[in-house]
């Protein structure tokens, strides 16, 4: 029987090692508190919900219960739903990115790919290399692995891809690299494309599987894409992981691994024994719907839309903060990193906004070793310009008189 008030016993029960290297993520703390109604939050990295195409996505469901019901509620395989899988490689086609169908397994959120290539790639005590700072959640992942990092700087163009160069002279390979090259989370940055050529190589010669998370290369608003890392690689390094968490809704759960035959082998196995297959019947849906959606047509709205708030946050950042203060210019995406002037703690600024009903994260959460205080993470997708202005008016505020 579970009651709410156990026993008192004098020993714990034992948890894995583990859980020892994998504290509770603090993103998703500081989300409790920020998301509460009354508080203007540029917290998470949540996609506008107005820009959801809900009535498509309910008629994609309603037509696969009427026409394909029982399969679409049935199991299926690990790999991912036929159809689904000819979309992705069409798509990734577009981007220059050439793989056939069995080298595409659809995920649950490209968080799972994350998940699934640790678990295929990395021993406990295997090394990963990761920008500082870089997605927690993906920090979060690793560790739970048991695996160290081999941490490297970055700067605006992205990973210092002559600092990995360096380490991997000197020192042992890493097991693995991981890197957001396209719209960094936390950064918002791009790798360059010169940058982008000599780590694939490296990647290449050491044979070190280059994992490449891009959920946001389909949200650009400005300039040109440089190609993804998985169109460069003719060397079979690297795994490519996409979402339609950014580009239709994270609520779907639904998100693709693109690789290398013996990586994507090994990862539906881990698969397999992670959860059996991605539900069958979000795949249909999904499917469904992009056979009859205007993808293209939805993506450029959301990218219109997207283009204008990271203005609206720029201007806003301009008008507000304080000189001192510095921020990323992201050409898409849905994150500014913003600087604090010298001697200011975004963890002491985090408390005083929340007095002022105004949110952020503090950056200190995005680096895998001593983590740094100076930073700010601002998401402005999340809400419409007017109210991006009045955030970053709160947020001058509250900077300006820390300052002071
Ligand atoms: C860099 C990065 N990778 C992966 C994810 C996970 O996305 P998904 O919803 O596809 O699992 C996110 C989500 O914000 C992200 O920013």
């Amino acid at each position: 029987m579970i009651t709410t008030e156990p026993r008192a016993f004098p020993i714990p029960l034992r948890l894995a090692r583990r859980m020892t290297r994998m504290p509770p993520s603090a993103v998703r703390e500081i989300l409790k508190v920020a998301e509460q109604p009354d508080v203007l939050s540029f917290a998470g990295g949540l996609p506008a919900p107005e820009l959801f195409p809900i009535a498509e996505i309910a008629d994609a469901y309603a037509k696969v219960l009427a026409d394909e019901g029982r399969a679409a509620l049935q199991y299926s395989t690990t790999e991912g739903f036929g159809p689904l899988r000819e979309w992705v490689v069409a798509r990734l086609a577009r981007r220059g990115i050439r793989a056939s169908a069995d080298q595409v397994l659809i995920t649950n959120g490209s968080q799972q790919g994350i998940d699934l290539v640790a678990r295929t790639v990395l021993d406990p005590g295997d090394t990963v290399a990761v920008e500082s700072p870089s997605y927690l959640a993906a920090l979060q992942t690793f560790a739970g692995c048991e695996a160290d990092f081999l941490i490297v700087g970055s700067d605006d163009d992205g990973m210092q891809v002559e600092a990995l160069e360096r380490a991997v002279e000197i020192g042992p390979s890493p097991k693995l690299v991981y890197v957001v090259p396209e719209f960094h989370n936390p950064k918002g940055t791009t790798l360059s494309l010169e940058r982008r050529a000599r780590l694939v190589r490296l990647c290449q010669v050491h044979r070190i599987p280059l994992l490449e998370d891009d959920p946001y290369g389909e949200l650009r608003f400005r300039g040109e894409p440089p190609p993804p890392l998985a169109a460069i690689d003719d060397g079979g390094v690297v795994v490519h992981l996409g979402t339609f968490s950014k580009t239709l809704a994270p609520g779907m759960r639904l998100g693709w691994l693109v690789g290398p035959r013996e990586i994507v082998r090994a990862a539906t196995i881990v698969k397999q024994a992670a959860d059996l297959h991605t539900g069958t019947l979000a795949q249909r849906a999904a499917a469904s719907l992009l056979a009859r959606f205007d993808y293209d047509g939805h993506l450029a709205g959301l990218r219109r839309a997207y283009g204008e708030r990271c203005l609206a946050m720029l201007a806003a950042l301009e008008q507000h903060l304080p000189p001192g203060t510095r921020w990323t210019n992201p050409d898409g995406g849905l994150f500014v990193w913003a600087e604090l002037p010298s001697g200011i703690s975004a963890d002491d600024v985090f408390a005083d906004a929340l007095r002022e009903k105004v949110a952020f994260v503090p950056g200190s959460a995005f680096f895998a070793d001593s983590p740094r205080h100076e930073f700010l993470r601002l998401n402005y997708s999340n809400r419409p310009p007017e109210l991006i202005a009045e955030g970053m008016a709160r947020l001058g505020r509250v900077v300006s008189r820390r300052l002071a």
